[in-house]
């Protein structure tokens, strides 16, 4: 099924839709962009000028694929053209709801159309869908699309297995590394992660435990190195001593002092009151204004592509 799709519709070419759109060109599709913004045109070559050195220096990629993408000013008439359909529209219930019935309508019938909504389940969007809301998941992928190879796919309890399988083949042939949630969760498994570190984190800053400097870098310099080759289970393993084994060993020997920590995390959970709020974003700021963001895009882009080749060079899980 995967292997019919020739023609992808990115709706919405913002921050994620800009880089969907590279990571498609790269791969030999054909793109129709449709976002009513003015200036997206510009803001998007400006994008793909950075984005595609990227791509080139991970895989063999003809520049000439660059050139595949055309914008569309009208869904109704050109929506029929694609073959897959990646949303990427503002993360509003109301929004999507009404441009999900819309893509649903002009859309050819048994063509999977994928949200890539951060955390909004597709349940809470399809409701209006007319002709067949059991092709729409969502595939929420990680910033920038164009690299980092995560995707979930989140299907809403009416999705078909058709759509969920043509969806990770298809998130697979584009060497992304799809995982499928079984039942739907706000915030999906990655940013329900993620929320928890920053929850802690903006807890231990709003207390003056630490500052955001010191913050970043207890993740940088410590336990995100180690998460770019390994998440928390086999992490946890080898702090156990590793192997299948090493992961019951830490829970039992360091069980008792975690859930000792937690309780105390819990006491002090970030209460995003006002002065926490006012206070977090002050000490924040010290630390980001002190940064040169000039070209940061391009500069995280080559980091990931190191990381990433590094990656495939091992046999980690
Ligand atoms: N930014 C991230 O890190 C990130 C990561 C993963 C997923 N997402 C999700 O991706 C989606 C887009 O986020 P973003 O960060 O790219 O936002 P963004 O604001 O950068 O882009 C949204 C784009 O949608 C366009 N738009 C507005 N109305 C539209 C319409 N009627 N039809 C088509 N396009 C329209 C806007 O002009 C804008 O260019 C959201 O659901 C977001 O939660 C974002």
């Amino acid at each position: 099924m995967q292997d019919q799709i020739r023609t992808v519709a990115v709706i919405g070419c913002g921050v994620i839709g800009a880089s969907w759109t590279c990571l498609f060109l790269s791969r030999g599709l054909n793109v129709l962009i449709y976002d009513p913004a003015e200036g997206i045109r510009e803001s998007f070559e400006e994008y793909l000028q950075v984005a595609w050195p990227a791509l080139a220096a991970s895989g063999s990629v003809e520049d000439v694929l660059a050139k595949n993408y055309k914008f569309i000013d009208n869904l109704e008439s050109s929506l029929s053209e694609a073959d897959f359909v990646q949303e990427n529209g503002p993360e509003r219930p109301e929004f999507k709801q009404a441009l999900m019935e819309t893509l649903d309508r002009y859309t050819r019938p048994g063509v999977v159309i994928s949200s890539s909504s951060s955390g909004l389940p597709a349940s809470g969007f399809v409701g209006r869908c007319q002709k067949d809301p059991s092709r729409i998941l969502v595939g929420h992928p990680f910033n920038p699309p164009h690299l980092v190879p995560l995707v979930e796919v989140v299907p809403h309890p009416g999705t078909n297995t058709t759509t969920i399988r043509t969806a990770q083949e298809f998130y697979r042939s584009l060497g992304k590394k799809p995982i499928l949630l079984r039942r739907e969760v706000p915030g999906f498994v990655a940013n329900r992660l993620q929320a928890a570190i920053n929850s802690e984190a903006y807890s231990l800053i709003s207390r003056g435990i630490v500052s955001a400097e010191d913050l970043d870098r207890a993740v940088t310099s410590g336990p995100g190195l180690r998460w770019a080759l390994a998440g928390p289970f086999v992490m946890n393993s080898l702090g156990g001593g590793g192997g299948p084994n090493g992961f019951t060993q830490r829970i039992e020997r360091l069980g008792p002092a975690i859930r000792g920590w937690e309780e105390d995390m819990l006491k002090h959970r970030f209460d995003w009151s006002e002065e926490s709020v006012s206070v977090l974003k002050k000490e924040a700021l010290k630390w980001l204004e002190s940064l040169d963001w000039e070209g940061y895009n391009r500069k995280r882009d080559q980091m990931l592509v190191r990381l990433l080749e590094l990656d495939s060079g091992t046999s980690s899980p």
